[in-house]
């Protein structure tokens, strides 16, 4: 059995108080929960107050994205280590916001995967088409192109503790969802393509679905035999809405 994920992608959102009161919130209600592990993903600044508020709590934490760098002359930018420092055990990478508004590319992602998780973190990577190449026709091999620079790079290995979003660009933020049906379709690709390399691997990996995923629709998305979990944007940012999610595991 894959453990469920209910990850929180905070984006750029939120301030010391809004996140200090969101997560008195979320960890008001997370004794309910009891299949699914939840987690969020928060700005840098807030790392040290999210660490504080959570430590003990069961409830995770990670950051949006880091650097491939270790350390050096890389103005603005934070390293694995530094998310270590604060407890992080997750990072998303290659959201495609990072990809689309800062150019980062599958080596890239790739390459912040690996140097991700050889530090020990956790990353959540992230794939998924845009809404005309999903009209295209086309959502299988992007997200084949995507999976196989990480697989080209690392092996299919470095997939058996890791964690796969799959994210429609069209479906994020947009209130607009993929149908279960649809989500579960490119799950299952992700699951069969990885089971072609290794079978063991495939049958671990964590696949979650991310894109306007709200209270109403996740009960229907985490019912599918290949969802593993969520990666959760706006509907993370208030705290019955997260929980509710949660809930929705079962
Ligand atoms: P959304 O964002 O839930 O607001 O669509 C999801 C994401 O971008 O990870």
């Amino acid at each position: 059995m894959r453990q469920v994920l209910i990850a929180g992608n905070w984006k750029m959102n939120g301030s010391r108080s809004s996140i200090r009161e969101l997560l008195d919130g979320v960890k008001a209600g997370a004794g309910e929960i009891k299949s699914a592990e939840l987690a969020v993903c928060a700005p840098f600044p807030y790392l040290a107050d999210v660490q504080e508020q959570l430590n003990g709590t069961g409830i995770s934490w990670g950051a949006q994205n880091l650097s491939t760098e270790e350390k050096g002359a890389f103005t603005g930018e934070v390293s694995a280590a530094m998310l270590l420092d604060f407890d992080c055990k997750y990072v998303i990478v290659g959201h495609s916001e990072r990809r689309s508004l800062y150019g980062e590319d599958d080596a890239l992602v790739a390459k912040k995967y690996a140097v991700a998780r050889k530090a020990g973190l956790k990353p959540i990577f992230c794939v998924g088409e845009t809404l005309e190449e999903r009209e295209s026709n086309v959502t299988e091999d992007v997200v084949a192109r995507q999976i196989d620079a990480l697989i080209a790079l690392e092996g299919v290995a470095a997939l058996a503790d890791g964690v796969i979003a799959y994210e429609p660009v069209w479906a994020i933020g947009t209130g607009k969802t993929a149908s279960p049906e649809q989500a579960q379709a490119v799950h299952a690709f992700i699951r069969a393509k990885l089971a072609n390399a290794d079978a063991a691997v495939a049958e671990k990996v964590q696949i979650l679905y991310g894109g306007s995923m709200n209270p109403a629709n996740a009960a229907d998305l985490l019912a599918m035999a290949d969802i593993d979990g969520g990666l959760i944007g706006g509907a993370s940012l208030k705290a019955d809405d997260f929980l509710a999610i949660g809930k929705a595991a079962g």
